[in-house]
Formats: C-alpha cells, structure tokens, sequence
C-alpha cells in the first residue's frame, strides 16, 4: 500500500477533539498521512511520519470531504420556469414534483444515469465525498425500482423515497397509492435501498400514512429517514423520533415540543438551507436547535424544484449568515454531522481508522467557506485515498 503525506497545512479540521482544539479538532501547521483508502495519521507537521509520496498543501486549509446527506438526484428535465414564477412571486408548492416525474418517467436509463453523473462530478469538484439520494420522481413500481438501482451504482447511501407524493395515477385513491408503496412498490425497491424516507407534509402524506410508510419499510429492512415539517408545523419531526429515525430533513416549523423530541432522541435534525433560499422561506433556526442540545446536519437537497445547488460551501455560507451557526458548527455540520446523519463512523473526520476523503481549500482557514461566499475555494479533492480533483 503506497501512504502519502499531506504536508504545510495552515489548518487542519480532523472534527476529533482528541486530536486537537474544540470539537472541531483544529491542528495548526498539520500534515496528514494516508495509507490507501484509510487516514494513517493526522497532527503536527513536525511529528509527521514519513510516507512514500508527498503533498505540499502550501499553507492552505484541509477540511473532511463533505457530506451531503439529502439528496434527489434521479430525475430527468429541469424547473427553470416554476423557479422564475417564483421569483416573480408565487409560493412554492410540493405539486411542482409531478412535472419532474412526467420527464423522469419518459427518460431512459441511460439518461437518467447520465443526469446522475453529471451532478455527482460537479458536487465532487465542490468536495463532496460521500452523498445519499433518493427515488420519489417514478411513482410507480418499475420507475422507483430503477431510479434505486441507477443510485445504487454510485452509492451506498441509497433511499427508497416512493411517498414523495400521491402518484397523479391514484389522485383518487390515495389509500391505494399507500398500499401500492407499502406492498409491491417496496418489495421491488427495498433491495436496493438502505433507508426509506416520506414525505410528511400537507398536501403529500399525513402522519397515518407517514407511519405506515416508515414502519412497512422498517420490517424490510430500511431504515428511515423523514421530510419532517418543511413547508408547515406537523407530526413528521415527533414520529421521526419515535421511530428512530436516522434524521428529520427540513426541520422549518418546529414546535417546543418538537424541539424537546429531537433533543432526547437520536434522530439528527437535517437543515437544508438551498431549499429555502429557492423558495424564498423562512429560515429554519439552527441556533436553536444547537442550543437545544440537537445534533444537525447540513446538506444541499439538490433537485430540480426546490434547491437546485449541489454546493455545500453555499449550504454552509447560508446557514453561517441566515441561521445562526457559527463558522465552525456549519462546517462541522456539513461534515461529521452529515455522518452522523447517515449514522456512519468512517467518514466525515480525518483520524486514524476514518475514509481517506478530503478536501484542500483555497483558503487559509475553513472560515473563509462562509467569509468568501460562493467563491469556488475546493482546490484539490482525496477520496479514499486517490486524489479526484
Ligand atoms: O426536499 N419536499 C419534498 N421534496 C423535495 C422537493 C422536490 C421537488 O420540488 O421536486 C424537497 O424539497
Ligand atoms: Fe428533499
């Protein structure tokens, strides 16, 4: 195995307290080794071991790889006109979703596929190292089945999303349409997917059918995850929780009591900030969630309706400014706390044992990713080990 030292890094984020300061573990003048696809040793440049090849990292700062843990990436066409509409005023609604499964239904694999490895190339240019996506623009057996099996190609983090709406073919019969994605839909789905995720939201699926989607997909299997309370307040956060649920995505309208659930939980609050710059909505408040003891994460939800960016810095740059995190707890969120959102270990810091994936910044400190808003500052990209970009 050929190791490799990455060496004159002004900062170093390992997100391992033990390494270095605050939760962030920050190591000034660092170096980091890595031994194939596994972080061997991240510290001092000084105590630096040596290793077969070097990097000179030139005085810039070194970051984990992002982890972007929602994502809707399966999908054909594109929303350029509901988007200007909305810039001209008008409400975002979750009915936009059904133009995307008329044009995700007429595409081919191969150009849905494509349209996958289009987004993936440009969010890994943007060190983003690990990404979960999700069905949820087919809707029905065979076209949820494949977008899963497209995704799988490309990533272990796979969601099987068949409650994104009623399917417009059982607009009359919504209770069919939850058997269908809680019988015949899941079994096809379910080998292909690692978690199972709905929709809980007026004018999609009420916390009845949440529940009976969720636990269906449990008894296969999968593990869920929740669109929890985006565009009103509702049950989804709570039944998150009760579910233990990986993580509530959206997390805009919350209620004490929704707050309190989180914070005994161990449900990951998942704020998507691109969703709210393009719909023009409130913020969701990431203060306090914090202060509330929540772990959160943040992540792009790129999709062609409501957050059309696969930019974490972006991501991170908004939460700095318009939901009161702090530079360090963004960046920790868009790494470790994207991690912890898809409850793995492996990635999201550099410590000795983690998944060789990081990110070289333009940019003396991590700061500069919310300082220097959308400035392209990934320079350099390592996953599992290989240098990407
Ligand atoms: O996470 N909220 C539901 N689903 C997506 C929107 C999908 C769409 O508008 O196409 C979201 O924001
Ligand atoms: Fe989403």
């Amino acid at each position: 195995m050929t190791t490799t030292l990455v060496t004159n890094i002004a900062t170093l984020v390992t997100n391992d307290p033990a390494a270095g300061e605050g939760p962030l573990g920050l190591v000034q003048d660092a170096a980091v080794v890595m031994d194939g696809d596994t972080v061997a040793w991240a510290g001092p440049a000084a105590h630096a071991p040596a290793a077969d090849t070097a990097y000179d990292a030139a005085g810039r700062a070194v970051v984990p790889g992002f982890v972007d843990s929602h994502s809707h990436l399966v999908f054909a066409g594109d929303r350029t006109a509901e988007f200007n509409a909305r810039m001209s005023g008008r409400a975002y609604s979750a009915g936009g979703i059904r133009t995307t499964v008329a044009a995700t239904r007429a595409a081919t694999d191969a150009e849905l596929e494509a349209n996958l490895t289009r987004y993936l190339d440009e969010a890994l240019r943007q060190g983003t190292t690990t990404f979960e996506t999700k069905s949820g623009y087919g809707l029905t057996v065979e076209d949820e089945a494949r977008a899963l099996r497209i995704a799988a190609r490309h990533t272990d983090e796979v969601t099987y999303l068949g409650a994104h709406v009623v399917s417009p073919d059982y607009a009359d019969d919504p209770a069919a349409y939850v058997a269908l994605v809680t019988g015949e839909m899941l079994d096809a789905c379910a080998p292909y997917a690692r978690w199972v995720d709905v929709f809980c939201e007026k004018g999609a699926f009420d916390g009845d059918q949440a529940r009976a989607v969720l636990t269906a997909g449990k008894a296969k299997g999968l593990t869920p995850r929740v669109h929890a309370n985006q565009l009103s307040y509702g049950p989804g956060v709570r039944l998150a929780v009760e579910l233990d649920a990986a993580s509530a995505d959206h997390c805009t309208h919350l209620t004490p009591d929704d707050v309190d659930a989180l914070a005994s939980g161990n449900t990951v609050a998942t704020l998507l900030p691109g969703a709210e710059f393009s719909t023009r909505a409130e913020w969701p408040d990431a203060r306090r969630l914090l202060d509330a003891g929540v772990t959160v994460a943040l992540s792009t939800d790129c999709n062609p309706g409501s957050s059309f960016t696969s930019s974490m810095a972006f991501c991170i740059a908004l939460a700095v400014r318009d939901m009161g995190m702090t530079p360090d707890e963004a960046l920790w969120s868009a790494t470790a706390g994207g991690a912890a959102a898809l409850r793995r270990t492996d990635i999201g810091r550099i410590a000795p044992g983690a998944r060789a994936d990081l990110a070289l910044l333009d940019a003396p400190s991590h700061v500069h990713l919310a300082y220097r808003p959308g400035v392209p500052l990934v320079s350099a990209v390592w996953r599992r080990g290989v240098q990407v970009v």
